[in-house]
């Protein structure tokens, strides 16, 4: 099969916006206790997290990491999170029935993220919690001093403003799973008020308000034509979330579910403009694509997600074990973040360590990387810079969840130095190498700087703390010939090729 790729040095769809690398933490499971601090563990720091957990993240680069919750914050005191440890209180976690100690809390995650080398992105409790609570949150960690919550954040070991950016205004309003879930409107109008005083602290702060859980909600699209009709001009971004699956076990269906992903921005785009409009607003309001990823696995293997978990302790919940089919995924999520940069300026894969996340730690043990580290991880490092208008010829075929689905998926990144273009590669063909032939207009391509492919013959195979069975390798068959970079791309296999220019 042949596919003939163009792009062109002047059609940039969008500077991308680094934030769509971002990731996701919640107090779930062993995202938090196990995941990143675990005291005791022979790589913790005085602080009591993980260095090796550490290492990896930082490999990430992951410019944010959205924190508390989830589900988790809809019914969470951040006071309980501060002061000395020994005397917050142990609370039952409604969204999850676990037990919480409140030993991690916003001093704390706060100082992980500088440890990280990221930036945090904090979420408030708009479920049990409402206008004041969030706006003592927000004035503790970032009013440098002189008033009750910012002199209480010194007593308590952080004598500098913490500066917040980018807070979300709860979480996944739309869910009826949610604590003290509400209508659009309630939570529009409570957004809104909320937003306002926020931006009274402060009108640089970011704001996000909650779009949809997922675009098969039966509010889904009212929800977010609702909520931007109350909140528009208070708010910087709707955050989505999805998730996706292989229940059934099609492969082709299965990898053609990024093309929902794309359409479901193209409307929320859409929606955007109409309340926009409406308003009369020379404001931009963004997406923050704040949870994604796979996430059916643990649910197969007959992990609970919540269910008969008792009230224990970080218990493993949500400890999906990805394969290799996932990579191909999630490329093509990516990938389509990367072609929407011009709506969407955060993402964050969910989550980052443990739960659903492309990092696993055993306690006591070894932390590893999942078979989804790697697609992430070159996005990350290769996907920063302007993002190319990419033509791709190729043939489509016919899926359960969409029609056309093109076999070759194609997003490419112009680095911010302009002397080379990386292109991201997924040939979803289940059976044929794909030829291809990539026409640089106006770039003059030197050489192929790099090429890696991950690629397995079993769509199933998956990494453990002991083996990594998927993982990037040196690609072969591409070459710069008539000025074209030309080659064979394996079926079922991912791609990253770097081109001098
Ligand atoms: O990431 C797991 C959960 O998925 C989050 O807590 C929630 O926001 C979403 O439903």
């Amino acid at each position: 099969m042949k596919a003939r790729i163009a792009v062109h040095r002047d059609f940039k769809i969008a500077t991308i916006d680094n934030r769509i690398y971002g990731a996701f933490l919640e107090h779930l499971g062993r995202a938090v206790y196990g995941g990143i601090y675990e005291p005791g563990h022979a790589t913790a720091d005085k602080d009591g997290f993980r260095g090796d957990v550490l290492e990896l993240v930082r490999g990430l680069n992951a410019p944010v990491v959205r924190y508390p919750g989830g589900n988790f914050v809809s019914n969470y005191d951040w006071l309980d999170g501060i002061g000395p440890k020994d005397q917050r209180p142990v609370r039952l976690d409604y969204a999850w029935k676990t037990s919480e100690t409140n030993e991690v809390g916003t001093d704390e995650f706060i100082r992980w993220c500088k440890k990280a080398g990221t930036e945090p992105m904090l979420a408030v409790n708009l479920g049990s919690k409402g206008f004041t609570e969030a706006l003592a949150m927000l004035e503790y960690c970032n009013h440098p001093g002189g008033s009750y919550w910012s002199d209480l954040r010194k007593k308590n070991g952080s004598k500098d403003p913490h500066n917040v950016k980018v807070w979300c205004l709860g979480n996944e309003m739309d869910g009826p799973w949610q604590m003290n879930h509400r209508t659009g409107y309630e939570y529009g109008r409570i957004a809104n008020e909320v937003g306002r005083g926020m931006k009274v602290f402060d009108p640089t702060l970011e704001l996000v308000a909650c779009g949809s859980s997922h675009a098969n909600m039966p509010t889904y699209p009212d929800w977010e034509a609702e909520v931007l009709g109350e909140c528009y001009d208070n708010v910087d971004y709707i955050s989505l979330h999805t998730y996706w699956d292989n229940w059934d076990d099609d492969y082709l269906n299965f990898v053609a579910k990024s093309v929902l992903l794309d359409r479901y921005i193209h409307t929320v785009g859409g929606i955007i403009d109409y309340v926009k409009a409406k308003k009369r607003s020379k404001h931009d309001v963004y997406i923050s694509f704040d949870e994604w990823n796979v996430w059916y696995h643990s649910r197969k293997q007959g992990v609970s997600d919540g269910e008969g978990v008792n009230w224990a302790k970080a218990p493993s919940l949500l400890e999906d074990v990805y394969n290799f089919e996932d990579v191909l995924l999630v490329g093509c999520a990516l990938n389509t973040f990367i072609r929407r940069s011009d709506r969407v300026r955060v993402a964050c894969i969910a989550q980052l360590v443990n739960v659903i996340a492309p990092i696993m730690t055993e306690t006591g043990g070894p932390a590893w990387k999942q078979t989804i580290y790697y697609p992430y991880y070159y996005a990350s490092l290769y996907g920063r810079g302007d993002a190319l208008n990419v033509a791709v010829d190729v043939p489509a075929y016919d899926a359960k969840v969409a029609d056309d689905v093109p076999y070759l998926d194609v997003s490419a990144v112009q680095s911010p130095d302009g002397k080379s273009v990386a292109f991201f590669i997924v040939n979803r063909h289940p059976d044929e190498a794909m030829t291809i032939d990539i026409d640089m207009a106006g770039f003059a391509p030197k050489a192929i700087a790099e090429h890696i492919t991950i690629a397995n013959p079993d769509l199933k195979a998956v990494n453990t703390a002991r083996k990594q069975a998927v993982a990037p390798q040196a690609g072969k068959g591409v070459s710069l010939r008539d000025g074209a970079v030309k080659g064979k791309l394996a079926p079922r296999s991912y791609h990253v090729l770097r081109v001098s220019v």
